[in-house]
Order: C-alpha cells, then sequence, then structure tokens
C-alpha cells in the first residue's frame, strides 16, 4: 500500500484504522420490519444497537454473540453489510417500479438493498458468473423474502439482451484492497499482475453495463480496492470512448475525491465526480464509488 502515501489524506490516520477491528453494523429489511421495532427485538436479547447517523434503517452493533446468530437474522429482518458496503445503491438510486440489473451479484448485499428501494416491485436481475456464490446469493434472497428479483449466471460481460434497464450496478470483482481491515493479508497490497487482469475484466464489463442501459439511463462502477487502475482508470476507459458521461455525487459520509492523476497516469479533473471512501473517514473498510449515465 506504501505506493498510495502520497494520495491518501492524513496516511498515519489510515494506517491506524487499518489496524484497528471493524465495527458490525446491520442493515434492517424493511420489507420485513419496522427498524424501531427490529432494534426493540435484539436490544431485548442483550445487543447494543446505535443507528448510523447517515441511514436510520442501518445500526452499528455489539454483542456476546455473532450478529447472524439469531432467529431475528434467519427470518431475513437484517442483512449484516458493511458500512461502505451501503453506498453504491444510494448512488444508483433505485426507484419502485424500475428495471434494475445487478452484474454482479453475489452474495446479494446489494441486491436486496436494492429490491428494498424499489420496495420489492419492478424488475430486479441479479447476475454473477460464480455457481457457487449464486448459491449464497439465492439463500439471501430467500431468507430476506424478496419477490422482484430474477437471478442469472452469466459472466457479466456477455450477458444477453438489449438496452432493456433503467439503472444497472456493476459492484466488481477487485482486488479488495479496501478491506485490508479484515484481511491482513491484503495490507500489502494487491500484486500488480492481479490488479491489470481485474482492470481488463472490470473494462468489459462496465462497457457491457453500459450497452445494457437504456440512453439517458444510470450506471454505478463500485469496488472495495484503492487501485486507481482498478477505479479511475477504468472509468476512463469509458469516457474516453464517448460511452458515458460521470455525474457528480454527493455521498452523507466523509470522503475523498477520485485522484486527478497517479504515477504517470493522467485522470484529469473531471475524475473528481467520483468517490473514494478510505478507513479512517468514518471507521469502515475502504472502496470507490462513480456515477455514470448513458448519453441520450
Ligand atoms: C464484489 S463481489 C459482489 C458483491 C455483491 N455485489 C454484494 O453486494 O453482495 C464481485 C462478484 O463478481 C463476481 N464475478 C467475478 N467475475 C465476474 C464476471 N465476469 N461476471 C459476473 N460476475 C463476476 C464474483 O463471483 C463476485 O460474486
Amino acid at each position: 500500500m506504501e505506493r498510495y502515501r502520497e494520495v491518501i489524506p492524513e496516511w498515519e490516520a489510515f494506517w491506524e484504522a487499518i489496524l484497528r477491528p471493524l465495527p458490525t453494523v446491520i442493515r434492517t429489511n424493511t420489507l420485513r420490519i419496522d427498524p424501531s421495532d427490529l432494534r426493540r427485538r435484539l436490544e431485548r436479547k442483550g445487543f447494543d444497537l446505535r443507528p448510523l447517523l447517515w441511514d436510520e434503517t442501518c445500526f452499528e452493533i455489539r454483542g456476546e454473540i455473532p450478529a447472524g446468530n439469531t432467529l431475528e437474522h434467519w427470518l431475513g429482518y437484517y442483512y449484516i453489510q458493511e458500512a461502505t458496503q451501503l453506498l453504491p445503491v444510494k448512488a444508483l438510486g433505485p426507484k419502485p417500479g424500475e428495471r434494475v440489473l445487478d452484474l454482479c451479484a453475489a452474495p446479494g448485499g446489494k441486491t436486496t438493498q436494492i429490491a428494498q428501494y424499489m420496495e420489492d416491485s419492478g424488475l430486479l436481475v441479479a447476475n454473477d458468473d460464480s455457481a457457487k456464490r449464486i448459491q449464497a446469493l439465492l439463500a439471501n434472497v430467500y431468507r430476506l423474502g424478496v419477490r422482484c428479483v430474477v437471478v442469472t449466471e452469466c459472466p457479466g460481460q456477455e450477458f444477453p439482451g438489449e438496452a432493456e434497464f433503467d439503472r444497472v450496478l456493476v459492484d466488481a470483482p477487485c482486488s479488495a484492497e479496501g478491506v485490508a481491515r479484515r484481511f491482513p493479508h491484503l495490507r500489502k497490497g494487491a500484486p500488480p499482475g492481479v490488479i491489470q487482469r481485474l482492470a481488463t475484466l472490470q473494462k468489459k464489463l462496465l462497457v457491457r453495463a453500459l450497452e445494457l442501459v437504456r440512453p439517458g439511463g444510470i450506471v454505478v462502477y463500485s469496488t472495495c480496492t484503492l487501485a486507481p487502475e482498478e477505479n479511475e482508470g477504468v472509468v476512463q476507459s469509458v469516457l474516453e470512448r464517448g460511452l458515458a458521461e460521470l455525474l457528480p455525487w454527493e455521498p452523507p459520509v466523509p470522503h475523498a475525491r477520485g485522484l486527478v492523476q497517479f504515477g504517470e497516469a493522467e485522470y484529469g479533473p473531471e475524475m473528481q465526480k467520483t468517490v473514494r471512501i478510505y478507513p479512517h473517514h468514518f471507521d469502515s473498510e475502504g472502496g470507490f464509488i462513480a456515477v455514470l449515465r448513458r448519453p441520450q
């Protein structure tokens, strides 16, 4: 990660955060239960819940037993979802009745969040290319009782069809440097070969997403890595080809803006419309979010 020293603000605070344990956050499944009822039920069981200041349906939770070991979890009343991972769907802004594609969906944290924002109406296609991970996606869709979802198994870059979707989420497979709090082996940074291989795939996924969204429709590109080659570099590749325009997005949390340059790479001022989240910003994991619109 040393190569990010010059671009990550408050480098010492960043490292301190990486070395601290990560808080557990849950998102209420509002299709099933009201957040205040969920809070009451879990507090009666001895958990301590603190609502997130920027999303009253979500709580930081502490307890003697893991948050996944409750009846309420098995009843689908909540989903354990890291705080930064709540943001891409907020940026996507799905609405009831729309057609939405989640191109890399497993295990379904964002799929079930999208369904919630759609009030379980319209059509949500949740796709992934891993049969094994799709088992978890299906289990989560079932557990949370979502009915507007169709699950498909397909390499996202080959997803069939035409420009039929109002919104597409590309929560891309990535080198995951942003989750180094949970996985210490990631603290030294991802190998360059892995980053290059993933960036090539991510560009194909984003191009296909922009073909599948209707003209004027929204595509959100998100990762949980810090590597500019997988973030700004991927977004730049579609901007240069005129496939999309970048929209500014103001997240409800402290954040940094996308990099204008990194090493030899020039990404340009436009990239400041994208968002970088670092672990010290609000005691979370790291990530990147870009909101794109397909030209009319
Ligand atoms: C970051 S994870 C998605 C997490 C998910 N959006 C969530 O919120 O629970 C990336 C996913 O991309 C999938 N994936 C990898 N290569 C893919 C491809 N070519 N097409 C579609 N999905 C792919 C992986 O199996 C993995 O489930």
